[in-house]
């Protein structure tokens, strides 16, 4: 897989929190924060060659869109999706939630066409909408797919909150093989991780684990306070959360680990690249 720049990366988070500022604040479910994030991620997608595709859901009244690209080079039928929610609550931005994971799967879509690759997998990119809400829009959509199209998933890797400032470095304990290719990339850098079991059923890879997909991901921390033992491992600071501005106004791009952003979709990159081709 190729090293993702990270600058760019922080391009589109600059994007999204300019989008935020010039949309009353925020991103969220039915605001038109949202809505422009949605243009901005599919004019870029479509630009690079992608299929993409909005997918409509309603939530109390609410309509809103997934948008859902497909890389249309695949040699045999299975696909591997990765996804990220992209809206905010309403009280901010939301930035590092979930504008880096939204990022990271942009860049490496992005990354996929700049290399023209030919893949074994159908490679597909979600961004959910009302996430927030309760995983409405990813719910929705695995709702949506026939039992014919679900059977075509070999995996689904979600990304919320991966650049969080006071970084931990966590893995989805879901599936184990999926685990093991996350895990051993950080240990050949040097960088342990530890299971997310705070993640396990707080985002979007849990409706499509229920209905029998295999999923995994990454995430760096929200609210929960990092421990002494947690600190020294990973250059952090004991007693501070993750991210002390989780869902709050000051998620803003100084919200941000730079080089937590970039090995995760670093890893990212890599994960797609191995089990897609
Ligand atoms: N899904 C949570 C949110 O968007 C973030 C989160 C992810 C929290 C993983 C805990 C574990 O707010
Ligand atoms: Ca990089
Ligand atoms: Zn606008
Ligand atoms: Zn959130
Ligand atoms: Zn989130």
């Amino acid at each position: 897989a190729p090293d993702i720049e990270v600058d760019r990366v922080l391009g589109h988070l600059t994007e999204l929190e300019s989008i935020a500022a010039a949309h009353g604040g925020n991103r969220a479910h039915g605001q038109p924060g949202y809505a422009a994030s949605l243009d901005y991620i599919e004019g870029l997608l479509e630009e690079a060659g992608y299929e993409t595709s909005r997918h409509a859901f309603t939530n109390a009244g609410i309509t809103s869109w997934n948008l859902i690209a497909t890389w249309p080079h695949a040699a045999t039928d299975e696909v591997l999706m990765a996804g990220a929610h992209l809206d905010s609550v309403r009280s901010g931005a939301g930035v590092n939630d979930n504008g880096s994971g939204s990022a990271a799967v942009l860049e490496v879509a992005l990354a996929v066409a700049g290399a023209d690759l030919r893949p074994q997998k159908e490679l597909r990119f979600g961004w959910w909408g009302a996430e927030e809400l309760g995983m409405v829009g990813s719910r929705a959509y695995v709702a949506s797919l026939g039992a014919t199209e679900r059977a075509r998933f070999g995996e689904y890797l979600n990304f919320d909150m991966i650049g969080s400032p006071n970084a931990g470095y966590f893995v989805y304990d879901d599936d184990a093989a999926i685990a093991a290719l996350f895990t051993d990339w950080f240990a050949a850098r040097g960088i342990p991780t530890e299971p997310a079991t705070a993640a396990r059923n707080s985002s979007d890879h849990v409706p499509f684990r229920s209905a029998g997909i295999p999923v995994g991901g990454l995430f760096t921390g929200a609210g929960n306070t990092m421990t002494a033992a947690q600190a020294a491992q990973w250059n952090g600071t004991a007693g501070v959360a993750f991210d002390p501005c989780y869902h709050r106004a000051c998620d803003t791009l100084d919200n941000i680990d730079q080089t937590a952003l970039d090995l995760n979709t670093d890893a990212l990159a890599h994960v797609l690249w191995e089990l897609g081709s």
